[in-house]
């Protein structure tokens, strides 16, 4: 009767202890506002474990200070506990339990994943560059983004490729999180919910400048969405004849900050991942073979859309991808910037 009694109080300790964790963890607010339709299976598996966590939590420490406080050794009692040894019913309950509740947990898991990963055939698909140390952004209609601009509840798919090194596409918001591997084309999925201005970050350790690594992202209306497109499509296109008719070493200047030329090449003659940019201009450029060529324009152009087609001496060879999307006009921007740097 006893042994009854104290069971009945640890359960209802138990049942409060768990709920009284649950609401405590629940209160923390951990998570930041869910701005995606992903991001609804992910936080109701987040919520569950919460749930399972708490219960363990109770189910493990309640037990633990009940029996130090009410089984503590009382004044006068000098002996030894109890000896118990080996319970095959306790030991096939303790293997049983858990093996049910992780083939359930991976089930949810699997399912969760399919609904995070579900296909809109209808989705709106741009090329995502990482770089060290920033985003690009290229859109199918023909121009290039530091700031990511998407379409409220449309799926977009992100195909994803890293120029050099691991990084991790991480918006807090959206939930979803996922890596670019070097080589590779990484599709992400994600249909945002929520109208509104957030930021991604690179969540996998890439360098120097890698707590740096971030971009706007900017979810707006199916209109505006259609409206800026087409504007940023006019724009690169009246931008890429005004350069080939007229190059301007300012906007070459721009695009190597921006396009990501600088991570790699200085423009002061100090040693980078690239050969630098001063002087090059003009000179014989020695190459891996023990040749040489001039930097003319046929050179670098070649060299910013194949890299690898002539290589420099003491520089490795596929270190650079190749920025083949510029256009013509972008290239010739570039060339006079690069005039610039005698
Ligand atoms: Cu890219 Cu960290």
């Amino acid at each position: 009767m006893q042994n009854v009694r104290h069971f009945v109080i640890l359960a209802v300790l138990i049942a409060v202890v768990s709920v009284l964790t649950y609401l405590g963890l629940d209160a923390l607010e951990l998570m930041p506002v869910a701005a995606a339709a992903q991001a609804a299976p992910i936080d109701w598996l987040m919520d569950l474990q919460v749930k399972l966590i708490a219960f363990f939590f109770a189910l493990i420490v309640v037990p633990l200070v009940y029996s130090l406080v009410v089984f503590r050794r009382k004044p006068g009692e000098a002996g030894d506990g109890e000896h118990i040894e080996g319970s095959t019913s306790l030991e096939v309950t303790w293997t049983f339990i858990p093996l049910v509740i992780v083939v359930v947990l991976g089930y949810i898991g699997a399912d969760n994943l399919a609904q995070v990963k579900r296909v809109d055939p209808q989705a709106v698909e741009i090329k995502v560059v990482g770089y060290q140390w920033g985003w690009r952004f290229e859109y199918p209609e023909g121009f290039v983004s530091n700031t990511l601009y998407l379409p409220v509840n449309k799926q977009a798919v992100l195909k994803m490729e890293s120029s050099d090194v691991l990084h991790s596409f991480w918006v807090p918001e959206f939930r979803v999180k996922h890596d670019l591997v070097p080589g590779r084309v990484e599709i992400y999925r994600i249909t945002p919910t929520l109208i509104g201005d957030y930021k991604v970050r690179c969540a996998e350790i890439c360098g120097a400048s890698h707590a740096y690594m971030e971009s706007p992202i900017k979810v707006i209306s199916q209109e505006e969405y259609t409206a800026w497109v087409n504007e940023q499509a006019a724009i690169a296109a009246a931008e890429a004849a005004a350069a080939l008719a007229n190059p301007d070493p300012k906007r070459g200047e721009k695009l190597y900050n921006e396009a990501g030329c600088k991570a790699c090449h200085s423009i002061d003659g100090s040693k980078g991942v690239g050969p630098t940019w001063k002087g090059l201009w003009g000179s014989q450029v020695p190459l891996a073979d023990g040749t040489t060529v001039l930097a003319d324009e046929a050179y670098i152009t070649e060299s910013i859309r194949n890299p690898s087609a002539k290589v420099h001496q003491g520089f490795s060879p596929n270190a650079m991808p190749s920025f083949a999307y510029l256009k013509d006009g972008q290239i010739a921007d570039l060339i006079e910037f690069i005039k610039t740097l005698k």
